[in-house]
């Protein structure tokens, strides 16, 4: 890792906005999953689908998540489907009978380690595969979160300021301990979300509505086999908004921190916009609502106590007060050896 101090010299005589940019792209740039990393994977889940062909002959293995949605970083962990025609796997227990067959397979393949079955709301088979030291997580007919993995996809690679603000936020969100679903506070597909969110609702929006400019590429009904070809031809937008990396970090951390209404609004991608809390259980009494934009749940249903969202709050007023003053990312993340004193 190089040091990052000598972008502190000067601060107040050179231009900030380029300091941050120049910050924002070297973070990316060394934690953005290169194509080795994915390629790793790719082999993973190509002898997976051979050993699983076995016992479930017309099933297959796709991946999903960060590894193929455009905001994986280096060090991500990969989640794989495994698509079975099966009766209704969506109901858990048919899951958690399917992963423990495969879990039983798994136990003669050479190159899995430690297969465990979590039996969550979505079961997933945890293992590690021994040849690339990924830890990969695999649930079955979660279908959804492949049509997902496409969209995000499609919104990753539409507008190149996309893919470095949204790694930059992730970086800092883990940094400063929100960004952790499974201890009450934001997962990183409701996080990617909020700033899709913040992009495509300025005035002039950095990114389209994928979903309402292009129904029939993210149909929620196309069969899962085309999903991955179905986005492949959207072409690149071109936004009126021509703000700095740096602008536009510090406005999504003042959005959230000073803008957006959490007790009122669903945050929506899938329309680009918000709408008032529902009176339905899934919304009612939930701090924060972002709505998955194919099955309309909440994504953000983790965060349940009403301390961490209070620290996730606190975090964004916090981190914007400190970036508008200091204009340097040093203060909001550990980007060389030394983190400088607050
Ligand atoms: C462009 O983006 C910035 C955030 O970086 C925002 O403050 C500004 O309002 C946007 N401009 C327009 C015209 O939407
Ligand atoms: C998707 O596109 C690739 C490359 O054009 C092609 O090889 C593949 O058969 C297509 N898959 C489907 C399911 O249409």
């Amino acid at each position: 890792h190089q040091s990052f101090d000598h972008f502190n010299v000067g601060l107040n005589n050179c231009c900030l906005s380029d300091l941050r940019i120049q910050q924002i792209l070297e973070l990316f740039q060394s934690c953005e999953q290169q194509s080795e990393d994915l390629e790793k994977k790719e082999l993973c889940r190509a002898q997976l689908q051979t050993d699983i062909q076995r016992i479930f002959p017309c099933s297959r293995v796709y991946l999903a998540g960060s590894s193929l949605n455009g905001f994986g970083s280096r060090t991500s962990d990969a989640d794989l489907c495994l698509v079975i025609n099966e009766g209704s796997v969506s109901k858990k227990a048919h899951a958690v009978h399917v992963l423990s067959r495969v879990q039983k397979l798994f136990h003669s393949l050479s190159y899995i380690q430690r297969p465990q079955l979590i039996q969550a709301k979505v079961p997933i088979l945890k293992f590690k595969d021994k040849f690339s030291g990924v830890e990969f997580d695999l649930n079955v007919n979660n279908i959804v979160g492949i049509r997902n993995t496409f969209l995000l996809r499609t919104y990753a690679y539409i507008e190149n300021r996309v893919r470095p603000i949204v790694l930059v936020i992730k970086k800092w969100a883990k940094f400063n301990g929100i960004n952790d679903a499974s201890h009450g506070t934001l997962s990183s597909y409701t996080l990617v979300l909020m700033v899709l969110h913040y992009l495509q609702t300025l005035p002039a929006p950095v990114i389209p509505c994928l979903q309402m400019d292009y129904p029939e590429c993210f149909d929620p009904l196309m069969d899962i086999h085309c999903v991955p070809n179905g986005s492949r031809n959207i072409p690149g937008f071109i936004s009126m908004n021509q703000s700095s990396l740096g602008e536009l970090v510090l406005g999504f951390l003042k959005y959230y921190a000073t803008t957006f209404k959490w007790d009122k609004y669903v945050i929506s991608v899938r329309q680009a916009t918000v709408f008032p809390k529902p009176y339905m259980k899934e919304w009612r009494n939930k701090f924060i609502c972002v709505e998955e934009p194919f099955d309309g749940t909440n994504t953000a249903r983790a965060v349940h106590q009403k301390v961490k969202f209070e620290a996730i709050k606190a975090q964004f007023f916090e981190s914007w007060r400190l970036l508008q003053l200091r204009k340097d990312l040093n203060f909001l993340l550990p980007l060389g050896q030394t983190r400088p004193k607050r």
